[in-house]
């Protein structure tokens, strides 16, 4: 049974539409000349994944990747599983990894070395979020749309046991 409840909006549509033109406009340019590889971590990066896309003018593919570190549980367990792995060769190629927020880094910091291990040119991070207050691991993130405080934030792709992903805006969970 919940009795969560969520708060006021933190973060509008319009506000994320412009950074996702702003950090779009930004990968055309480091990129330019070249074809990309995004993959958009599920399911939380899903909004934003689209964003990006639509927004970076450059030969690429996606695909996506499932992985698990937290179950139902606001904090992180430190553990990641990969649950849908890349169907596609990375190998050469030039990644950029789509994920909705960057909390204690243990998932990004674990997929870097995955990529890296399957032989990526190179690797990179946009993240819609991050919340630099959860860091456990030290792991640069070259493309951040907005930094959040220490709250537990819904919305825009993001879920509380898989609920409020489908709100068109960020916002926080009021647990009581
Ligand atoms: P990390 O491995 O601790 O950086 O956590 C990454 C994953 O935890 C994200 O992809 C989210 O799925 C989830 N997560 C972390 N913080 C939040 C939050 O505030 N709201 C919803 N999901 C979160
Ligand atoms: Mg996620």
């Amino acid at each position: 049974m919940h009795n969560d409840t969520i708060g006021t909006v933190m973060i509008t549509q319009e506000e994320i539409n412009a950074k996702a033109a702003e950090i779009g406009a930004r990968i055309t340019e480091d990129y330019k000349g070249k074809s990309i590889v995004l993959v958009g971590i599920l399911r939380g990066a899903v909004m934003w994944m689209a964003d990006i896309m639509r927004n970076t003018e450059l030969d690429m593919c996606i695909d996506f990747m499932a992985c698990s570190s937290y179950g139902a549980a606001t904090k992180s367990s430190g553990i990641v599983k990969i649950n849908k792995d890349l169907d596609t060769d990375i190998e050469g190629k030039d990644v950029i990894i789509v994920e909705d927020i960057v909390d204690s880094g243990v998932t990004l910091n674990y997929l870097m070395g995955y990529f890296e291990s399957r032989g990526a040119a190179s690797v990179k991070i946009c993240a819609l979020l991050d919340k630099p207050t959860g860091r456990r691991v030290d792991i640069n993130v070259d493309y951040v749309g907005f930094t959040v405080d220490d709250r537990f934030i819904v919305g825009y792709g993001l879920d509380y046991d898989q609920k409020y992903r489908n709100l068109p805006y960020i916002t926080w969970l009021e647990s009581n």
